[in-house]
């Protein structure tokens, strides 16, 4: 399949126009990669802004004062970001989230929620509409979100102690204000609301059984995440990982678990619940037990780039071709070509290789391909 893969150029450097593949095609609800997944998911990146600098994710040292975000004119505006989606809807997408940086940064957010949520699925569905969130603007725009038409939201949040918390933002960004937007958000209806808590070892992993006991019993599902050596910034070492493995074992002793059965097919959550009925909890092992194998996601980057993997070193420029007028069957065959030349699966690699691998290429930062 790779042979009949032909790179685009980046528009902003050349002058002449793309290269399109022919014959076109028109999108037809299913593609297929080289390992037989299909596309089922995508993740629009709508800032590379964010107004917290986690460690893990947007180093202080990196990501200070002087750090160039991109310019407005280089985001893709919120027509573009739906003609794209659309797009991807008609190749077989049916869940679209919305990360950055913080998307709830972006200028009139719920415009843009407005408008992905009037798309429907081939077979006339609505879509999987959902939203990762920090949670510090969320109890102000919770209604807002909901009105537009948000299903549900996830948000980040990694200790509920306040001097870790702000340790781990390192913003000194207060935690019951997460708290009360996490309430809000439930209020007004965007659940079921995930908690994606990631654990670095020595930071906040001491935070783990607060957590599970905080939101034990409560209408809020939990997720552990092992710390991932995404992006080129955060200084990744193995030895800061603690194993899905390790914080099930720490959690069992005290609230005993079981494990049950997923979702869905390429759930990135692996599902345990406690045995006494206080609910269930989630543990992403992208580290130790890596879900390449079924991984259906696409992300589309703050510029309009497409990226088949989160540790990808280069994306294809989505925003290029519709800036030259490309009419919708050549972007959706240029995304299929993308599409079934995909044999992305660093995650699965890395378990073999534990010091992380692309140390020679630079991996794009996380706060700009999306969570
Ligand atoms: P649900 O739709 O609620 O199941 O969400 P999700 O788990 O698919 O998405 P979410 O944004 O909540 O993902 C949680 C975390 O899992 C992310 O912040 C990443 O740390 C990790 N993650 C998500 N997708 C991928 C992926 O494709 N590869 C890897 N390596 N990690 C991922
Ligand atoms: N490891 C794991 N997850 C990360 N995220 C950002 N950086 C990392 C990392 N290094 C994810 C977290 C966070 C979301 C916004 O992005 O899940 O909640
Ligand atoms: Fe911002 Fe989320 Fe990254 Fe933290 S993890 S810096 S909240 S984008
Ligand atoms: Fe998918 Fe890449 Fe993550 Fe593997 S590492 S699950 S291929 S995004």
């Amino acid at each position: 399949m790779t042979d009949r893969f032909i790179p685009l150029v980046d528009q902003r450097l050349a002058t002449a126009g793309s290269t399109i593949p022919s014959p076109l095609e028109a999108p037809a609800g299913l593609l297929s990669d080289t390992f037989a997944r299909p596309l089922q998911d995508l993740r629009i990146s709508v800032t590379d802004r964010c107004n917290f600098r986690c460690v893990y994710c947007m180093p202080k040292a990196v990501f200070g004062k002087d750090y160039a975000f991109m310019p407005h004119s280089a985001l893709l505006s919120f027509e573009e970001i739906t003609r794209i989606a659309r797009i991807f809807v008609a190749h077989g997408v049916g869940k679209i989230r919305l990360t950055g940086g913080e998307p709830l940064l972006r200028k009139d957010i719920e415009r843009l929620i407005a408008m992905l949520s009037a798309l429907r699925t081939p077979d006339g569905q609505p879509l999987d509409l959902t939203l990762t969130t920090n949670g510090s603007l969320l109890a102000r725009k919770a209604q807002a979100l909901k009105d537009a038409g948000l299903r549900r939201v996830t948000v980040s949040l990694d200790a509920l102690d306040d001097q870790v918390f702000q340790r781990m933002n390192d913003v000194d960004f207060p935690v019951a204000d997460v708290l009360h937007g996490i309430e809000t958000a439930h209020k007004v209806g965007l659940g079921p609301i995930k908690i994606n808590m990631v654990v670095k070892g020595g930071m906040n992993d001491h935070e783990i059984l607060p957590m599970a006991r905080h939101f034990k019993g409560s209408p809020f599902i939990l997720r552990f995440i092992e710390y991932m050596d995404v992006g080129s910034s955060n200084g990744w070492k193995m030895d800061e990982v603690v194993p899905s493995a390790e914080i099930v074992r720490r959690i069992d002793a005290e609230m005993p678990l079981e494990a049950i059965d997923p979702n869905y097919n390429g759930e990135t959550a692996e599902r345990w619940r406690y045995r006494d009925g206080g609910g269930e909890i989630g543990l992403i092992s992208s580290v130790t037990r890596a879900f390449c194998r079924d991984c259906t996601r696409a992300r589309l980057s703050t510029e309009g780039k497409l990226y088949t993997c989160l540790f990808a070193t280069g994306g294809h420029d989505l925003r290029a071709l519709l800036r030259e007028g490309r009419n919708d069957e050549e972007i959706a065959t240029v995304i299929a070509h993308v599409w079934r030349a995909r044999g992305d699966r660093y995650s699965e690699m890395r378990t073999a290789n534990t010091e992380g691998l692309r140390q020679d290429g630079r991996k794009v930062e996380m706060s700009y391909i999306g969570g």
